[in-house]
């Protein structure tokens, strides 16, 4: 978080505000003060907005998330979120007027933790309406998304209700890089030409549940050894044969959870991730078999389904430009790089020329409470989006 925000806030709210206030509602408080006016859109999108010349001009947004994950650290959403409001309070006081109106995003359900899939703000406000299966999506806690996405809706009173979805000139997104390259090689700045695909799999391994102690090895149908069995090949595999290739399982349950019964079934999450599509194809047809082969060899049924697909998303020759001019005019050293993590922006691809910035993080590690980015890369990051936002207008020719 840049410094001078944090100071700011300290301040301007005092320590009550800071401990007791949800991030948004943060954020919102601290535009209002500035005098920027503030939306959020029936996803809970939260945008805050700074007039340009021309008010009918579709707005340039900056900015990233503000939700985490179970041990998320301080930065993988927030650092970028608080940046491009850094960057908006700095055209203020500089008086700079540009012709677009910036605007600050927010996007809400980046993670996809709680609620899968990831992505839900930029998701629909790409697509322009909430696709009908999400009303019945469930979190980890049971919770409705629907619910959640009411209370968080009405948690914001002070934002004015805008619609789903609007024209937008183009979108910047400063995020650590949650990987160890940058830090490496001792590189302040990556310019992100493109995101990896993801694929999120639910797998469901049914047998049969028994006694523990009285149940021969010839008696069982175990989905527990199912699963195992072919979790064993798969890491035997996927990975080991393919440098580029992401193979996770982050949650696994076994029903109904008891020491001494044997599972009458076990669920588990499959995060699969590559930057080319035909091999996101293959590796996703290499983990169905491994499923199905295995549950028929331990009297098995086997369910899988697909919650989440993401094709790996190019960004914008246009803007990459205009962020490759800003490392110049700041001198910073930079490389171009391709995002291992999925992000907003690679919805935001869908409607509007677009890219992103990285910054080191420490050890290259994310989804972390340890998560830390040295305060001046912090710094030179919100830098390069400040300077960013203005030569990508230039680039995208739009008049400043
Ligand atoms: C987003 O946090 C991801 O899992 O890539
Ligand atoms: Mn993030
Ligand atoms: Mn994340």
């Amino acid at each position: 978080m840049p410094q001078s925000v944090q100071r700011r806030q300290a301040a301007s709210t005092g320590r009550r505000l800071v401990r007791k206030t949800r991030p948004p509602a943060l954020l919102a408080e601290l535009a209002l003060r500035r005098g920027f006016r503030v939306y959020q859109d029936p996803l809970a999108n939260l945008f805050i907005r700074r007039d340009g010349k021309d008010g009918h001009h579709p707005p340039f947004l900056i900015g990233s998330h503000l939700d985490s994950q179970p041990t998320g650290g301080r930065y993988d959403g927030a650092l970028g979120t608080l940046a491009a409001f850094e960057v908006l309070e700095t055209l203020e006081d500089a008086g700079i007027v540009t012709d677009v109106p910036i605007e600050v995003v927010a996007w809400t359900n980046e993670e996809g933790s709680r609620f899968a899939p990831g992505a839900m703000g930029s998701m629909a406000f790409s697509l322009g309406h909430i696709p009908e299966s999400w009303q019945d999506i469930q979190g980890t806690d049971g919770v409705f998304w629907r619910d959640a996405l009411a209370e968080t809706i009405a948690a914001l009173p002070v934002a004015e209700q805008r619609a789903l979805g609007f024209p937008i000139s183009g979108y910047l997104e400063l995020h650590i890089e949650q990987g160890p390259s940058l830090e490496n090689e001792n590189i302040p700045i990556g310019i992100v030409t493109g995101v990896q695909g993801t694929r999120w799999l639910e797998v469901t391994v049914a047998g049969q549940a028994a006694h523990a102690g009285t149940t021969q090895l010839a008696f069982r149908r175990d989905p527990m050894v199912a699963v195992t069995s072919a979790l064993h090949m798969l890491y035997e595999t996927v990975m080991p044969e393919d440098d580029n290739a992401r193979l996770t399982i982050g949650r696994i349950a076994a029903l109904p959870g008891s020491v001494n019964a044997i599972p009458g079934s076990v669920s588990l999450t499959v995060d699969l991730r590559h930057p080319l599509t035909d091999r996101l194809n293959t590796i996703e047809a290499q983990v169905l078999a491994a499923f199905q082969a295995s549950a028929a060899l331990h009297g098995c049924k086997v369910d899988i389904r697909k919650t989440f697909d993401m094709s790996p998303a190019p960004f914008s020759k246009a803007v990459i430009e205009g962020v490759e001019q800003a490392a110049g005019h700041l001198g910073l050293p930079s490389k171009h790089m391709i995002s291992g993590a999925f992000h907003d922006a690679l919805y935001v691809a869908r409607v509007a020329p677009r890219a992103m910035i990285f910054v080191p993080c420490r050890d290259g590690l994310s989804h972390n409470e340890a998560e830390y980015v040295d305060p001046e890369h912090s710094v030179a990051g919100t830098q390069m989006l400040f300077q960013s936002t203005l030569d990508v207008l230039n680039t995208l020719a739009i008049k400043q």
